[in-house]
């Protein structure tokens, strides 16, 4: 069925809250602007996301070990990073309804007005405030770094920071990672978890938050070495964001930085930007960072960070190719690319309905199976119980639901994306088979139930 990208994000905002995905966080006291809680199958789905690359690309391969370092570390590093000095937004406020914006958001916005002159410069005076047309004020930076105090004395010297990264406990962390896992480079650093920056407009649901998880990885390498590692590294997003997530390619763009537009110190930056309902954004992106990190954080540190490599005998400071990834933007782009909507028969079969559908890889899926008893009592009931039992003891998440009709339980487990329904009925107490149905095609078929653990195994 045909809908627009506004009616699209509505419902799959309105999905995620009745179905427990995603709600809006302390509700009960108002909310609280931009925080989210994930529900009972959002944590489940940001889990698997976060499982499965942990599996692929640090469990399952030699050249890649992980950490994880805390959310509030030395300040010092920071400082070394640039952070502190530059990890900052241009805003301007609103002299009259006091609303805030970035104003590199509002200048990209202007250029985007249909009409407007692509080769003319625009400029920050001739933008009025979005939201009343009131005036803006100068442009002025601010740091989104979120400071705190650590300790009893709340001064100068308790100052601290709640990462805006995951990145730089990788960086910190090198010395010792260096010289207790005696790899050889290439080999990377892979770290998971939470990252705090406070963004001035944070929005778009989970896209920008002030709070939200990354997954990143830092590939320490020779110097010559890092378009190689690059190309690589590349590849292995491209294969992620297609094979693991199976995000449409015309929904996919890899955005390749122009050297004005790239930080400094990086000698090549590749952007990965995915065409959520709301417009092209970013979704990852991957690296070359130089020797800049290692190199500053040796000169604040005073430590010798370069590595002794064992065919030359000679110390080189590695350079670092950096993926990273969001797993909070993940859980968005997965949710927007495979939410659907298609038609299903009514309950009473004479027509069709529309019928919402999260069409998830599998693998993702909160719930793999929903075992349904067409009868709540006697033998159907105990069958189905039987047949979670099996399920879940080879580690199948299943769910057993007696409520309603057959047809409403088939629309819930489609709202949350399980693949796979079964259902118990009269056959089944006679032949010990059930019917299952799968979630896409909405075909059905009959199986032994003693089958039925290995069939959805082999299917994950
Ligand atoms: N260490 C490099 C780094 O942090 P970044 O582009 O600032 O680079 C990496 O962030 C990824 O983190 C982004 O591609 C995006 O997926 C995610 N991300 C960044 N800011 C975010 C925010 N405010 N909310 C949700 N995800 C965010």
């Amino acid at each position: 069925m045909a809908i627009s990208p506004e009616q699209k994000m509505d419902l799959l905002v309105s999905l995620c809250k009745r179905r427990g995905f995603v709600y809006p966080d302390s509700e009960i006291y108002g909310g609280f602007a931009n925080a989210f809680d994930y529900g009972p199958y959002g944590v489940e789905l940001k889990n698997n996301i976060r499982d499965e690359w942990w599996n692929r690309f640090v469990k399952l391969r030699d050249d890649v070990v992980g950490l994880d370092a805390p959310i509030i570390q030395n300040p010092k590093m920071w400082d070394a990073s640039g952070h502190t000095q530059n990890f900052s937004d241009p805003l301007v406020d609103c002299k009259k309804c006091k609303s805030r914006f970035r104003a590199d958001h509002l200048l990209e916005a202007k250029q985007a007005e249909p009409g407007y002159d692509k080769e003319k410069p625009v400029e920050m005076k001739d933008i009025r405030c979005p939201k009343c047309n009131g005036e803006l004020t100068d442009v002025r930076q601010f740091n989104m770094m979120f400071k705190t105090a650590v300790g009893v004395t709340d001064d100068a010297s308790s100052v601290a920071y709640l990462r805006p990264e995951t990145a730089g406990g990788m960086f910190v962390a090198w010395k010792n990672i260096r010289d207790s896992v005696r790899k050889r480079l290439p080999f990377g650093v892979a770290q998971v978890g939470k990252a705090f920056r406070n963004e001035i407009t944070p929005g778009n649901f989970i896209f920008r938050t002030r709070e939200f998880e990354q997954m990143e990885i830092e590939v320490f390498c020779q110097p010559h070495l890092a378009p190689e590692v690059f190309e690589q590294w590349l590849a292995e997003m491209k294969s992620w964001v297609f094979d693991v997530l199976k995000l449409s390619p015309k929904n996919v763009v890899f955005h390749e930085i122009s050297a004005e537009e790239r930080a400094f110190y990086s000698q090549r930056t590749v952007d990965i930007e995915y065409a959520y309902p709301f417009g092209v954004k970013e979704l990852y992106g991957i690296a070359n960072r130089t020797d800049y990190d290692l190199s500053r954080h040796a000169e604040f540190s005073k430590e010798d960070l370069r590595w002794l490599d064992p065919e030359t005998n000679e110390k080189v400071l590695p350079y670092v190719v950096e993926p990273t990834w969001g797993l909070t933007r993940s859980v968005l782009a997965v949710l927007c690319e495979h939410l659907d909507i298609d038609e299903a028969d009514t309950a009473d079969g004479a027509d069709k309905e529309p019928r919402m559908v999260l069409r998830l890889p599998p693998r993702l899926a909160p719930v793999k199976a929903a075992v349904f008893p067409l009868q709540k009592k006697d033998e159907m009931a105990s069958l189905a119980k039987e047949l979670v039992a099996a399920l879940r003891a080879k580690g199948i998440v299943t769910e057993y639901d007696e409520s309603a009709s057959i047809g409403k339980r088939y629309r819930r487990q489609d709202e949350i994306g399980t693949p796979w329904c079964f259902t118990v009925d009269f056959d089944s107490v006679n032949d010990k088979t059930v019917t299952v149905r799968d979630r896409d095609a909405m075909t059905q078929e009959r199986l032994a139930i003693a089958d039925v653990p290995a069939w959805v195994a082999e299917r994950l």
